[in-house]
């Protein structure tokens, strides 16, 4: 938002700094087929078990609503991750456990998701990390095999770029791991932020 925008919207929303405590968003980035979505929803049951309100923002599916008539140019990418950030702000800062999973390649956009969110919340950015080969080798979607045959372009890994990201606060290489390890290392990091609670029995 513009310093104009936020003006208009606090004038218009008088209570807008109003905030439920615990929210948080868990950031999910990595190349299509890395394993993003099936870690994040093991990752949710075990957040909702420890009493958390989860909402999952999965690339996938914000493209068939929010995002509906995106494409997959830098700009489309862009503008598909700051609506996310945007939704993933409001809801951290009703105190949600945000769970988004998007490829998010470029570092400055979720650079800037991260100040969004960080406004409300704590913001952790989990890689999600696997080689394009290991990707193109699962191409659970068949995608892969299309843009090697030059069926697609622009896909993320083969013609178009992935940013790894700099900082993340975890990297997951899921190569090594089996998702149920993955999502248990990510609880572990959680607890170690103090964003859930620790040793809740199963
Ligand atoms: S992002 O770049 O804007 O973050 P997002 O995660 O929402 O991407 O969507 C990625 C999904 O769209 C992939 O998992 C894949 O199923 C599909 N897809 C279709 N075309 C492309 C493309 N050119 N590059 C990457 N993913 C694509």
């Amino acid at each position: 938002m513009t310093d104009e925008q936020k003006h208009i919207y606090a004038h218009e929303h008088p209570e807008s700094d109003r905030r439920r405590d615990g929210g948080f968003t868990l950031w999910f980035t990595g190349l299509s087929g890395s394993g993003k979505t099936t870690i994040a929803h093991l990752v949710g049951p075990e957040l909702e078990r420890r009493g958390h309100i989860v909402e999952y923002l999965d690339g996938d599916t914000v493209r068939t609503h929010l995002s509906k008539g995106l494409g997959f140019s830098k700009e489309d990418r862009d503008t598909n991750i700051e609506r996310i950030g945007w939704v993933a702000a409001r809801l951290t800062r009703h105190g949600a456990a945000v769970i988004a999973a998007a490829i998010s390649p470029y570092e400055e956009t979720r650079q800037q998701a991260r100040e969004t969110v960080e406004e409300w919340g704590p913001f952790v950015e989990v890689h999600v990390a696997a080689s394009v080969e290991e990707c193109a080798r699962r191409d659970v979607k068949g995608l892969y095999a299309k843009a090697f045959a030059g069926e697609i372009t622009g896909f993320t890994g083969v013609d178009d770029p992935y940013e790894e990201p700099a900082r993340p606060e975890i990297r997951i290489d899921t190569e090594q791991l089996e998702p149920e390890a993955s999502a248990g290392l990510i609880v572990e990091k959680l607890e170690e932020l103090g964003l859930v609670e620790a040793g809740v029995p199963a």
